[in-house]
C-alpha cells in the first residue's frame, strides 16, 4: 500500500506546484467584488516581491530605482524587504501602506517606464496589479501568459496595450470602469484563451481572437447592438459565455457547438428564434456540450418556444409559466 500512497501524495504536490492560475481562477468564480483572493494573491507575491532581477526591462536612464539584487527572501515580511529597496526620490507616501503603489508617484507614472514589476507583482508568468488604482494596462513583461489587474481604475484598452504578447493566456480585468476596447487590441494575441471583463462599462463587444474558451462581461452595459452578427460563429473553442447583468434583448446567434455554458440572465430578453440553439430542418441535431443556459430574470416566456429546445440535453432555467 505504501508506494501508491506516496505516488498520489508526489502527484498532488506536483498539482499543486503548477496549477496556481487555474485555482486563483476557480475561488475567483462566484465571489467576484470580494476582495479575498486578490489579497491572497497579493501576498503571495509579497514573499517574492523582493527578487526583482527576473525581468530586465528597457528602463529611462536618470529617474529609474536602483538595480535591486540578492535581496533576501528570508525577511519576515516581504513588504519591508521591497519597500528598502525603493529609491528616495520614489518612496511610498505612507510607511503604513500595506503594498506597492503608484500613489505619490509623478504622473503618469507607469507610461514613462516604471518596472512593470516594481509597481505590480510578477511571480513567474503572472502579473498580479489588482488594486493599485491603475488608469491604463502597464507594459507587460513579454513572458507574461497571466494579467491580473482587478479593482482599479482602467477606463480603456488601447490597440497597442498587449501587442506582441504571443504568450498571454489569461486577463483580467474585473472591477475596472473599462467602456472601450480598440479595435485590434485583443484579437491578434495568439495565445488568449480566457478574458474576464466583469464589473465593467462596456456597451459593445471587441473583436475576439479564435482561441478564447471562456468570455466573463458580465455585468457590464452590453446592448445587443454591441455585438456584431455573427460574432461567435468563429470561435470554435468557446465554452463559457458569461453575459448575464447587461441589457441584451436577444440571445446571440449563431452559437459554436464549443459552448458548455451560456448565461443571459438578468438581461431583457423576450423572444427567440426557432433556431437559436438547434437547427429545425435537421432532427438529428444535437448539442450535447450546452447543459448550462441561464434565462432567468429576463421578460420571456419560455413555454411559448417549445419546440426550440429539441437539440439540448437540459432545458434551459428560467420562467416557463
Ligand atoms: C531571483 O531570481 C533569479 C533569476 O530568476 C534567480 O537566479 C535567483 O535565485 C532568485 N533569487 C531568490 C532569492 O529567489
Ligand atoms: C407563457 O406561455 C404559456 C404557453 O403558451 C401560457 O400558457 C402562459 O400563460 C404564458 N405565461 C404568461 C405569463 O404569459
Amino acid at each position: 500500500m505504501k508506494p501508491p500512497a506516496f505516488l498520489s501524495l508526489l502527484v498532488l504536490m506536483l498539482q499543486g506546484a503548477v496549477s496556481l492560475p487555474e485555482e486563483e481562477r476557480g475561488s475567483r468564480e462566484g465571489q467576484l467584488g470580494g476582495e479575498g483572493d486578490s489579497n491572497t494573491a497579493l501576498r503571495l507575491g509579497d514573499r517574492v516581491l523582493a527578487n526583482l532581477s527576473h525581468y530586465d526591462e528597457p528602463v529611462d536612464s536618470e529617474d529609474q530605482l536602483p538595480k535591486v539584487k540578492g535581496t533576501s527572501l528570508a525577511s519576515s515580511t516581504g513588504m519591508s524587504s521591497a519597500q528598502s529597496t525603493r529609491a528616495p526620490g520614489t518612496a511610498l507616501s505612507s510607511p503604513t501602506v500595506a503594498r506597492p503603489t503608484v500613489l505619490g508617484l509623478p504622473a503618469p507614472p507607469i507610461s514613462h517606464g516604471l518596472p512593470t514589476c516594481l509597481v505590480c507583482v510578477c511571480l513567474g508568468s503572472s502579473v498580479y496589479c489588482d488594486d493599485i488604482d491603475l488608469e491604463s494596462i502597464p507594459p507587460l513583461p513579454q513572458t507574461t501568459a497571466y494579467l491580473y489587474a482587478r479593482f482599479n481604475r482602467i477606463s480603456r484598452i488601447r490597440a497597442g496595450d498587449f501587442r506582441g504578447l504571443t504568450k498571454l493566456k489569461r486577463i483580467d480585468l474585473s472591477s475596472n470602469v473599462i467602456s472601450s476596447i480598440e479595435d485590434n487590441a485583443l484579437c491578434l494575441l495568439p495565445a488568449l484563451k480566457g478574458l474576464i471583463l466583469p464589473e465593467n462599462q462596456l456597451a459593445a463587444l471587441p473583436a475576439l481572437p479564435a482561441g478564447i474558451e471562456v468570455l466573463d462581461v458580465r455585468r457590464n452595459r452590453l446592448q445587443s447592438s454591441g455585438i456584431q452578427p455573427e460574432a461567435f460563429r468563429a470561435l470554435e473553442k468557446l465554452q463559457f459565455l458569461y453575459l448575464a447583468d447587461n441589457l441584451l434583448d436577444s440571445i446571440p446567434r449563431p452559437l459554436p457547438l464549443s459552448l458548455r455554458s451560456l448565461h443571459l440572465q438578468n438581461n431583457l430578453i423576450e423572444t427567440m428564434q426557432r433556431d437559436t440553439f438547434c437547427d429545425p430542418e435537421e432532427h438529428k441535431h444535437t448539442r450535447r456540450r450546452l447543459e448550462d443556459i441561464r434565462l432567468d430574470g429576463n421578460p420571456i416566456n419560455l413555454s411559448l418556444f417549445a419546440s426550440a429546445y429539441f437539440c439540448l440535453p437540459r432545458l434551459p432555467v428560467g420562467r416557463f409559466t
